[in-house]
């Protein structure tokens, strides 16, 4: 980006009205105990490569979007996309996309180290819980945005605010005693 362009949009940033911290402390022993409920609840979370297929209210679903949406960004850039895929065909067809991506990952791009490194988990690249799954949320990191004039934006450590957004909404999930599941493979999917 040319060095007015950010001019020009540092500028329209500067109007923008400032949202006042609220913030109440709790009791040292109140802190403690939930700093430890906090822990166990998250300690408690794995990785699961079986899904149900029970239906989740999207309420839920929309929450902790919301929560992970309250991640920092660099220069409160937000630099991500959340998509929720309900339906029966086009999770299939994410399914297929990363299925032909893991083939190639265990076959021959990621090499026989990983390969190794990864028998302890038993995976392979056929993911059912792709299609079993009620709700995929996709998660996309935008590597630039837009200023309201068209021109291209820098966002700055997309993907480390992005990484921290996805960490905050499996904690979320975590809390609502939902399972997840990240799947690295596809570039699209996560990160
Ligand atoms: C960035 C990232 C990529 C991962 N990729 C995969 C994956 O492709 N397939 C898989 O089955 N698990 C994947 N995992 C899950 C890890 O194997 C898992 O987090 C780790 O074994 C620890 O287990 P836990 O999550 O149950 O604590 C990934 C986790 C992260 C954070």
């Amino acid at each position: 980006m040319k060095e007015a362009e950010a001019d020009e949009w540092q500028e329209s940033e500067e109007e923008v009205e400032h949202i006042p911290f609220s913030h109440s402390r709790y009791p040292e022993k109140e802190m403690v105990k939930k700093s430890q409920e906090f822990y166990e609840l998250l300690n408690k979370r794995r990785s699961v490569r079986f899904i149900s297929n029970e239906q989740v209210p999207m309420e839920v679903i929309d929450n902790v979007i919301k929560a992970a949406g309250t991640a920092p960004s660099g220069a409160h850039t937000e630099p991500w996309t959340f998509v929720v895929v309900k339906d029966p065909d086009v999770k299939h067809k994410i399914r297929e996309i990363i299925e032909e991506e893991e083939e190639i990952n265990y076959l021959k791009r990621m090499g026989p180290r990983w390969v190794t490194d990864l028998k302890k988990f038993r995976t392979n690249w056929i993911k059912e819980y792709l299609d079993t799954a009620p709700v995929l949320i996709l998660i996309f990191k935008q590597v630039h945005g837009f200023a309201p004039n068209g021109k291209k934006t820098i966002h700055y450590y997309n993907e480390i605010s992005v990484s921290i957004a996805c960490g905050i909404l499996l904690a979320a999930l975590q809390m609502t005693k939902m399972v997840t599941k990240e799947v690295a493979s596809v570039s699209f999917l996560i990160l």
